[in-house]
């Protein structure tokens, strides 16, 4: 046995009434890689903040390197060598990436040549040898998990914690990132990695954890983990494979119809005439890679044109006008820039603000619907949304766009951060309501998303939109 390099010890955290973690224990063997795995909302990303000391425990003790760290803060931990990465990432916007990556490097090295210099090294050993001049801001999801990891790297950590540094990427994304992150175990440097893409879990990990209600339910080699009945029964899910929604053959009335759109950034153009017909009750997926332009399809930079047909035009019409009219977005997205939720208001605050516009009179039952869609929801529904995990952010993001009672719901990435049992009922709801009149369209990276609709909302027929 590998001597741990981390040792973490009955670990317990409490928040008010709520057990986040209970007794969790996990060793991190110096030189490997070790996964953790589990659940939305299991307390994962609570563990990761207390090792880093972002957060006390309530109970427990993190032992590193042989000395007990338990409650040091982050920044004397970070001179210890334990370097994190955020789940929803959150760059310098007007910073460069080499700017943003010498943050980490100035832990070490006070001079601004020096951190700039060591920032280009990381850089490149991560991908992003051609991207130092760019603003961060313009970088793509996969981009920013990469700076993310870049910053992390410059503190030149010996213990790594990943945070689903592989969401939100595509399937060749992610295959250029695994040999990125055996490449910095080779190095010596200790990982344990948060995911929710198991291919990438079974590929790595030599050692793999499942926290489940902030238990650990399960341990060992991925093969045996994946074999395992109590983690397909509690974060896995059965059939996989039943996630393939089999086309419909006849198709009725278009309610959203894109013909020829054109849409770009100044001088930068993204969409380049494209057509896409979204009929009542129809899932439609767009498929494609970081940076392709599918959240900009989502958004409303029309370069010239009436493009955007539902019925009546809507190209140009402001947002709340759109609302009115019928169409949410869902645009939860933690990768590109943070959730689009209000942070200090509650989560029901935050759903009932979904119908604000639309749907008012039914608020009540209507929010009692999306608890029964994600009960989660309801347990946490006087929580702050900013206190949310990551994959209960997501949760919150398609329960408001369904409160407004939308004939169109647009998603983008829905999947994003939910787990794979998660994914599965997610997306069985939609199956099972496929043929209703909401017609989800859904902007995704992953082969099989689709996304979701209002069950059982009472339907109206399609109203033209006020531009
Ligand atoms: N500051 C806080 N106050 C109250 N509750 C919190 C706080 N931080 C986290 N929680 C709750 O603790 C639970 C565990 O959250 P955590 O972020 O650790 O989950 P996770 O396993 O990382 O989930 P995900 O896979 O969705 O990211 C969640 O139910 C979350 O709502
Ligand atoms: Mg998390």
């Amino acid at each position: 046995m590998v001597e741990p390099l981390l040792r973490v010890e009955q670990v317990s955290k409490r928040f008010g009434g709520l057990l986040a973690l209970d007794r969790a224990s996990l060793l991190a063997p110096a030189g490997r890689i070790t996964a953790l795995i589990g659940p939305n909302g299991a307390g994962k990303t609570t563990l990761f903040s207390i090792i880093a000391g972002f957060a006390p425990p309530s109970a427990g003790r993190i032992v590193y390197d042989g000395v007990d760290i338990t409650g040091e803060p982050p920044h004397r931990l970070a001179r210890r060598g334990i370097a994190r990465t955020f789940q929803i990432v959150q760059p310098f916007t007007t910073l460069t990436v080499r700017e943003n990556i010498a943050v980490g490097a100035h832990l070490s090295r006070p001079a601004r040549a020096d951190a700039l210099a060591a920032a280009g090294d990381v850089a490149r050993a991560v991908g992003l040898g051609d991207l130092l001049d760019r603003p961060a801001a313009t970088l793509t999801v996969a981009g920013r998990k990469r700076l993310e990891l870049a910053r992390a790297l410059a503190i030149e950590p010996r213990l790594l914690l990943l945070d689903e540094v592989l969401a939100g990427l595509n399937p060749s994304e992610i295959r250029d990132m695994v040999p990125i992150i055996r490449a910095i175990r080779d190095r010596g440097i200790t990982i344990v990695m948060i995911e929710h893409v198991m291919q990438a879990v079974m590929s790595l990990a030599e050692h793999v954890l499942v926290l489940s209600e902030g238990r650990i339910i399960a341990e060992g080699p991925p093969q045996a983990i994946a074999g395992d009945p109590r983690v397909v029964e509690a974060y896995l899910g059965h059939g996989a494979a039943g996630r393939m929604l089999a086309a419909e053959p006849a198709m009725p009335e278009p309610i959203l119809a894109v013909n020829g759109l054109r849409a770009g950034y100044g001088t930068t153009e993204i969409l380049r005439g494209v057509d896409l017909t979204v009929r009542h009750g129809e899932i439609v997926a767009v498929l494609g890679a970081n940076g392709a332009g599918k959240s900009t399809l989502n958004q409303r930079h029309l370069r010239r044109g009436p493009r955007l047909e539902r019925r009546h035009p809507v190209c140009g019409c402001r947002d709340r006008a759109r609302a009115a009219g019928g169409d949410r977005r869902a645009r939860p997205h933690p990768g590109a820039g943070g959730p689009a939720h209000f942070p200090n208001m509650t989560v029901r605050e935050n759903l009932d603000l979904g119908a604000y516009r639309r749907g008012r009179a039914r608020r009540e039952p209507n929010r009692s619907k999306v608890f029964s869609i994600f009960p989660r929801l309801a347990e946490r529904q006087r929580q702050r949304a900013g206190t949310l995990s990551g994959g209960e952010q997501q949760m919150l993001a398609i329960g408001r766009g369904l409160m407004a009672e939308p004939k169109l719901l647009i998603l983008d990435e829905p999947s994003l951060g939910l787990s794979p049992l998660l994914v599965e009922e997610l997306f069985a709801l939609i199956k099972r309501h496929q043929r209703g009149r909401t017609s989800p369209s859904c902007w995704s990276n992953r082969m099989w998303c689709k996304a979701s609709r209002w069950p059982s909302a009472p339907i109206s027929s399609t109203t033209a939109c006020s531009c």
